[in-house]
């Protein structure tokens, strides 16, 4: 094998993943290739010193693990390239949303050696969260890699491949409740007159309430009672969130994403 790593999909996911590896010299430029149709993203990569290639069979045959990162609708094109893996040798690393390691293993031709991941959209800042799963033919030390790449873009943990419904909708679509949280605050802002500082005091305060859960070792509850004084401005908030069972509607949105994982990946 020429190459340490082959992504097949040089798209937003797979850009963040190299720059991480680059940055945090998890790999070198010259031990990786990509593979994509589109020539703007080749450029990219090969501005990066990375090898680029229109052929994702040429990606599957010369890279000891391949990471898959086009969008799960290109899936059954995959096939093609996959065929030509050796399964013994290779291993396949996935970051396809909703794509079980068996259907991989099929798009492979039979049993090889899969490492499933969940990645977020904060890695592309360098700050995901990913959750990393073995198949079950991968061999110890299959998921090696993708632990020190996903880490080097924020942080990973291993699970069992049954968990990674969980982990998509807690973490995968996570950011988005806060993107949901952070709408609500600037509208209100906005209707309380803040203008044109609303937007940016929301984000500094969404990031630095992150900050101080992430560097406190307070759990959630205890930060929160730290800004709520009895009978003041934040109870008066709190009090009203608590009525309308908000803490009960997010526990439901977050069961619905997992019902919804489960059933895209019995698809
Ligand atoms: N974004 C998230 O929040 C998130 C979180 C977790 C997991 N993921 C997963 O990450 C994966 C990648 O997402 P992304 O946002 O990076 O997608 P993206 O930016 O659309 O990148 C995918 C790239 O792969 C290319 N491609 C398509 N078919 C190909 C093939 N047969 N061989 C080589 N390249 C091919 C696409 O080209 P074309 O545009 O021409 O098709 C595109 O440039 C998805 O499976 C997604 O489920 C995303």
């Amino acid at each position: 094998m020429n190459f340490d790593l082959g992504f097949l999909g040089a798209g937003n996911m797979a850009e963040a993943i190299a720059r991480a590896a680059l940055d945090r010299h998890v790999l070198p430029a010259g031990r990786m290739i990509a593979a994509d149709p589109l020539g703007p993203r080749r450029d990219l990569f090969a501005a990066l010193g990375i090898a680029v290639t229109a052929d994702s069979a040429e990606v599957v045959a010369r890279s000891a693990q391949v990471l898959l990162a086009v969008k799960p609708q290109s899936l059954a094109d995959l096939a093609g390239p996959l065929r030509v893996v050796d399964r013994a040798r290779q291993v396949l690393v996935s970051i396809m949303a909703g794509i079980a390691i068996r259907r991989i293993e099929e798009l492979a031709g039979g049993p090889a050696r899969v490492v499933r991941v969940m990645p977020n959209t904060p890695l592309l800042v360098g700050c995901g969260m990913a959750g990393i799963a073995v198949g079950p033919h991968s061999r110890p030390g299959d998921e090696d890699l993708a632990l020190r790449l996903f880490g080097a873009a924020g942080e990973a943990v291993l699970v069992a491949e049954r968990d990674i419904d969980a982990i998509t909708a807690v973490s995968g679509s996570g950011p988005a409740y806060v993107f949901y949280l952070a709408e609500a605050m600037e509208q209100a802002a906005l209707e309380l007159g803040l203008g044109a500082h609303a937007r940016r005091l929301v984000q500094q305060t969404i990031l630095g309430a992150a900050r101080l859960l992430g560097a406190s070792g307070q759990p959630p509850q205890a930060l929160r009672r730290m800004v709520t004084s009895r009978g003041g401005t934040t109870e008066a908030a709190v009090r009203h969130l608590d009525a309308q069972g908000t803490a009960a509607v997010f526990v439901a949105a977050i069961k619905a994403a997992h019902a919804r994982s489960v059933e895209l990946g019995q698809g």
